[in-house]
């Protein structure tokens, strides 16, 4: 007990003193084109065209307009993007979301490389009311100069996957800071646990999971909605009695959920809100 209290209190340490200095040097290392791997072969490892899973799949694409922007990736980003695609889609399809307006107005929180960026932007657009409505996207993230293994800051990585995306844009800060409302606000596996918030290097003062999550439903417009993702039970618990004490209502949701596109340690929960 008293080692895990003492490794607890040197990481805080650490993140006390890390996390101004990399907002201080802001090391940049852009990450450049690197191979790409066939769409179509991705897709017919989940089996041979009109297959159920392969049908789920070439839906989806087509619906959310995913191919281009899919060729630009490796065989485990594309299967990890259509992963989101599909949860997303999902839970909007049980609440049969559409988004009136001409323009549809879509805010990330915490975007950390933001691998799904065209996979929520696509899932917005093909819920418009118009057409091929325009989406615009802003991500907000408060630790984007944090520097991953491979010598790229997380900045670096959500450039590169929003890089082909219009109309998009991200935002180094803090999200409490923004006043800006959308119609779509997402808040995709927010910290909900302190031990968490600090592995991942931020300093206590970030902490707040009420605040944050009463901030993005101030933010919602109206007939807009609020999506909360978050992985496991524990975290499913702690996310659903903060829903409770914001007296924010949910009108879809999914428990234990499990893309077949991408397989993860512990499966999804989702919580939708509407405005
Ligand atoms: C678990 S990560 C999720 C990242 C991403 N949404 C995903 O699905 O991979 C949570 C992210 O929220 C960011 N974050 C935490 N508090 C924040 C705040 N107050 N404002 C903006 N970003 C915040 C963290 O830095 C981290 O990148």
């Amino acid at each position: 007990m008293a080692l895990v209290a003492l490794l607890r209190l040197v990481r805080r340490l650490r993140n006390w003193i890390d996390f101004p200095l990399r907002g201080l040097l802001r090391l940049r290392h852009p990450v450049r084109r690197r191979s790409a791997a066939r769409l179509d072969a991705t897709l017919s490892q989940l089996g041979p065209a009109g297959s159920v899973l392969r049908s789920r799949a070439d839906h989806l694409v087509a619906r959310t307009g995913l191919a281009p922007g899919l060729r630009r990736f490796d065989e485990r980003e594309q299967s990890e993007i259509l992963a989101y695609a599909d949860l997303i889609e999902t839970v909007l399809t049980i609440a049969d979301v559409q988004f009136a307006g001409e323009t549809i107005d879509v805010l990330d929180v915490g975007i950390g490389d933001w691998i799904y960026a065209s996979a929520l932007l696509g899932v917005a657009r093909g819920r418009g009311a118009a057409t091929w409505p325009a989406v615009s996207m802003v991500g907000i993230e408060v630790d984007p100069w944090r520097l991953y293994r491979d010598g790229h800051a997380r900045i670096d990585w959500a450039e590169f996957y929003s890089a082909d995306l219009p109309g998009t844009r991200i935002v180094a800060g803090d999200f409490l800071a923004w006043s800006h409302s959308a119609d779509f606000v997402t808040l995709l596996f927010p910290f909900v646990d302190r031990a968490t918030h600090e592995q991942w290097g931020l300093p206590g003062r970030f902490f707040n999971p009420p605040g944050i999550l009463r901030h993005a439903w101030s933010l919602v417009r109206e007939n807009g909605v609020l999506l909360i993702v978050n992985q496991g039970t524990t975290e499913a618990e702690i996310q659903e009695q903060l829903l409770v004490d914001a007296g924010i209502s949910i009108v879809a949701r999914l428990t234990n959920f499990e893309s077949p596109f991408y397989p993860y340690q512990l499966r999804r929960w989702a919580f939708l809100a509407q405005r």
